[in-house]
């Protein structure tokens, strides 16, 4: 699928910053914990790190075990993240934009988890998109990870860390979902555990948001 030039201006912006070196909020040793807490090992199952950057989390949740697709639409931070070399089996990257309908090849209605890490914030519709992640990428029971910045505070004036509206996140929690846990991480950052109605159909159509 190719990217629309709205998509290769977005591209373009997070190569530039990429270039600079510019690294994003670390993991930190609180985020597993939490992931843990709700997912279980992911031998054979397959995870999505949507908007992965330089792939540390697709590299963590692989070590876990997990079938990893991290997707971004930065080349740079693609290629960061593989340094170079081939990713070892079941890691792969896809170019993509999420604001242009579903990546290819992703298995779609058996995804177990789907890993949003300070990315959801920068989608042109981000209900839309959790949405489809619900309906369509998730098996039932499976599980969407947000880490997202909330306006207000430092996330108002970084555009880097441009955060969600409440108004988004109730209407995000609302949508149907089997389960929501909700944690805050220092001042203006929360974490969302949305887990999809186990009885859920597994897809409910393939076109866009
Ligand atoms: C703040 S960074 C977070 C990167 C990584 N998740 C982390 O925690 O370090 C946001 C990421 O979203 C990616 N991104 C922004 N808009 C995107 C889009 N429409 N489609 C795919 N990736 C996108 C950017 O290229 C960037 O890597």
């Amino acid at each position: 699928m190719g990217i629309s030039t709205a998509g290769q201006q977005t591209s373009a912006r997070w190569d530039d910053l990429y270039r600079t070196g510019w690294n994003f909020r670390p993991l930190s040793g609180v985020e597993p914990h939490r992931l843990n807490l709700h997912t279980h090992r992911g031998q054979g199952q397959h995870a999505v790190d949507a908007g992965c950057g330089t792939g540390a989390l697709a590299r963590q949740l692989h070590a876990q075990g997990y079938t990893v697709t991290g997707i971004d639409i930065s080349t740079v931070a693609l290629d960061i993240a593989q340094r170079g070399r081939r990713p070892p089996r079941h890691l792969r990257y896809l170019h993509h934009d999420l604001d242009g309908g579903d990546p290819p090849c992703i298995p779609l209605g058996e995804i177990s988890l789907v890993t949003c890490r300070l990315t959801l914030a920068h989608l042109r519709n981000a209900a839309g998109w959790v949405k489809r992640v619900r309906t369509t990428w998730l098996r039932p029971g499976g599980i969407l990870f947000v880490l997202t910045p909330i306006v207000g505070g430092l996330a108002a004036v970084q555009w880097e860390y441009e955060g969600l509206q409440q108004s988004q996140i109730v209407e995000i929690a609302g949508q149907g979902w089997g389960k929501v846990t909700s944690y805050s991480h220092g001042s203006n950052t929360l974490y969302l555990v949305l887990r999809s109605r186990t009885d859920a159909p597994a897809v409910e159509g393939a076109g866009g948001t």
